[in-house]
């Protein structure tokens, strides 16, 4: 097979993040712009035979895990069908899925028997006011009830997603630390990353040591876990608790030499770095009748262009890029 889809820096690329739409049914601060954001029109949009046809050249390449992102993937009626086409690819061993989790009571158990391999929860608040500010809509309470059954249905851990903002969330670090008690959960503290649009700056995040001190002054019986290879996270453990708690420094302790992942968004670009501007658009060249061959090529030069490390935050904060809706994380 195919020479796997290593950089100059010796990073291996064998993961994949798609993202399925640019909807989302919640407005969240930090990702979605207050004006919200102009979407693709449809024609534009990556069909499913296009996305299936690029992900079997990229499970030809050594992929072979898959997020599914958006915007909120739900959101595609279609989404069970394509998760079980998805699972089908030779080479494809994990689909997961990152997602707000409003439809997960309704819809989990379709897209477990499609072969959803494992799941990640955004969750910013337990109070239900604030999380309704937070996601300008209501829902704490569905989302809570979607993590309980994802864990019913034997997903482990349930990773929630806790993006961490300065006097918004920061009161709740122990509520969420003690979430993990009786729960195997894996809460990530994420520190605020700028996209377009979300208005960050510095004051607001919430540094990963200010976290895991936060947690240690309130926890002391906590250990770290063995890291895991290419994780985004840095994962401890108060001794007794079923779950977890990971800090994500994408900000203060950038993770990028071990970066392993691809992006791929719902308009059919592929970026390399959740931070790099240049985009590739794949779409265009299968439309203009590409062979497989052909994308490999577009793909691994675009691999060639691909930073060593993102350019720092205060950079980051005043670089071009996409809002994180039009991403997908
Ligand atoms: P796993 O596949 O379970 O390891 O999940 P993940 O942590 O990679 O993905 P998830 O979608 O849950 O994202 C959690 C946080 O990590 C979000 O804030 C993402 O934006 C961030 N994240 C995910 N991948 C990357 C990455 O490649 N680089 C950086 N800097 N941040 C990332
Ligand atoms: N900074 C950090 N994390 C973010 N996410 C969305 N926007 C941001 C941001 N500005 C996270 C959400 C979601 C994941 C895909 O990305 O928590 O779970
Ligand atoms: Fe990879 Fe870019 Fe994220 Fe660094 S910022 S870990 S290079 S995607």
């Amino acid at each position: 097979s195919a020479a796997p889809l290593n950089d100059l820096l010796g990073r291996r690329h064998d993961y994949l993040r798609i993202s399925l739409t640019e909807r989302c049914n919640l407005r969240c601060q930090y990702c979605m712009p207050a004006e919200g954001v102009s979407l693709t029109p449809k024609p534009d949009l990556l069909t499913k035979e296009e996305l299936y046809r690029l992900v079997n050249v990229f499970a030809s390449l050594g992929v072979h895990k898959i997020r599914l992102t958006g915007g909120e993937p739900t959101l595609r009626s279609d989404l069970a069908e394509i998760i079980e086409q998805l699972c089908s690819v030779p080479g494809i061993r994990n689909v997961a899925m990152t997602t707000n989790g409003l439809v997960l009571t309704r819809r989990l158990p379709a897209y477990q028997r499609a072969g959803l391999s494992a799941i990640n929860v955004s969750l910013d608040s337990l109070q239900p006011d604030k999380y309704e500010r937070m996601a300008r809509r209501p829902g704490l309470k569905k989302v809570l009830a979607g993590i309980d059954l994802a864990l019913q249905l034997g997903y482990r851990p349930v990773k929630v997603n806790t993006v961490l903002m300065r006097g918004f969330n920061d009161d709740e670090i122990c509520d969420f630390v003690e979430f993990t008690r009786d729960r195997e959960v894996e809460v990530r503290f994420i520190e605020f990353m700028p996209f377009s649009g979300n208005r960050w700056d510095d004051s607001h995040m919430v540094p990963h040591e200010e976290a895991l001190r936060a947690v240690r002054l309130a926890f002391p019986r906590l250990a770290p876990t063995l890291p895991r290879a290419c994780d985004t996270a840095a994962v401890w453990q108060v001794e007794g608790h079923a779950g977890s708690v990971g800090f994500i420094s994408s900000m203060t302790q950038p993770f990028c030499s071990s970066c392993n992942r691809l992006r791929l968004t719902a308009d059919g670009n592929l970026k390399v770095c959740l931070f790099g501007a240049a985009e590739v658009s794949l779409r265009a060249a299968l439309r203009a009748g590409a062979s497989d061959a052909e994308v490999e090529t577009l793909i691994r030069t675009a691999l060639r262009n691909k930073k060593p490390q993102h350019a720092g935050m205060q950079n980051l904060a005043r670089m071009e890029n996409r809002p994180m809706i039009l991403i997908g994380g």
